[in-house]
């Protein structure tokens, strides 16, 4: 059973329609852990040896957060770029986070269809996630497609809270280890492989 361990990134919580509800519906699972780095470290002062020896004791990292700039929210780089350290996360003795899975878990306000080859957005989000993926690769991690709910901006009510009801199945999806990395290996998102199936696991 993976251990889980969701990096939330959300600058400002109290203005967020998507990840709040998102948040609220975190299951209690056994080595499951929700950690809100903006709460955590509001004056971007991130504790590096604890950061580290929360990695250690997880193998799924959930990167929780808003796409800003078709990148992370400032904080989640932040924490990149002082606790993946040389010598930890990767070098020739960083051998730390080798074999373990990396997720980025994301909103978008832009819809699907804008995050393709000629459309607005020109890129697919998985392309514009590529300095993620190949952090992750350098650390000898699995990079996962990543789970993104597009078009935050138009989603109602029903569909947020359809968006929390996947998103809660997807958390016990993972836990219960079920989801097969290689299969999965080379999709744009994770959502096309998943969403049948989280939707079944949710009560019409
Ligand atoms: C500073 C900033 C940058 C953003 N950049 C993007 C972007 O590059 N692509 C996109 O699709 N949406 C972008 N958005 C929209 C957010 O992704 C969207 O509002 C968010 O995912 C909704 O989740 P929330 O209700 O939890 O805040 C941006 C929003 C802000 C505030």
């Amino acid at each position: 059973v993976p251990r889980i361990l969701i990096l939330f990134a959300h600058p400002a919580l109290e203005k967020s329609r998507i990840h709040r509800r998102l948040a609220a519906r975190v299951p209690r699972l056994p080595g499951l852990t929700f950690h809100d780095l903006y709460e955590a470290y509001p004056d971007f002062d991130v504790d590096v040896p604890r950061e580290q020896a929360l990695l250690a004791a997880h193998d799924l990292v959930v990167l929780q957060h808003p796409f800003f700039w078709y990148s992370t929210p400032p904080l989640l780089k932040q924490w990149i770029d002082l606790v993946l350290e040389h010598g930890w996360a990767y070098g020739a003795a960083g051998t730390a986070l080798r074999g373990k899975a990396w997720l980025h878990l994301l909103s978008a306000g832009g819809r699907l269809e804008a995050y393709q080859r000629g459309g607005h957005n020109r890129f697919t989000i998985r392309e514009l996630l590529a300095p993620c993926e190949q952090t992750a690769r350098l650390c000898g991690m699995t990079f996962l497609p990543p789970y993104a709910i597009t078009g935050a901006h138009r989603m109602q009510e029903p569909d947020i809270e359809r968006a929390a009801a996947r998103y809660d199945a997807l958390l016990h999806l993972l836990h219960g280890g079920d989801l097969d990395a290689a299969t999965v290996a080379d999709l744009p998102l994770l959502n096309e492989a998943v969403d049948p199936r989280l939707d079944a696991m949710v009560p019409a």
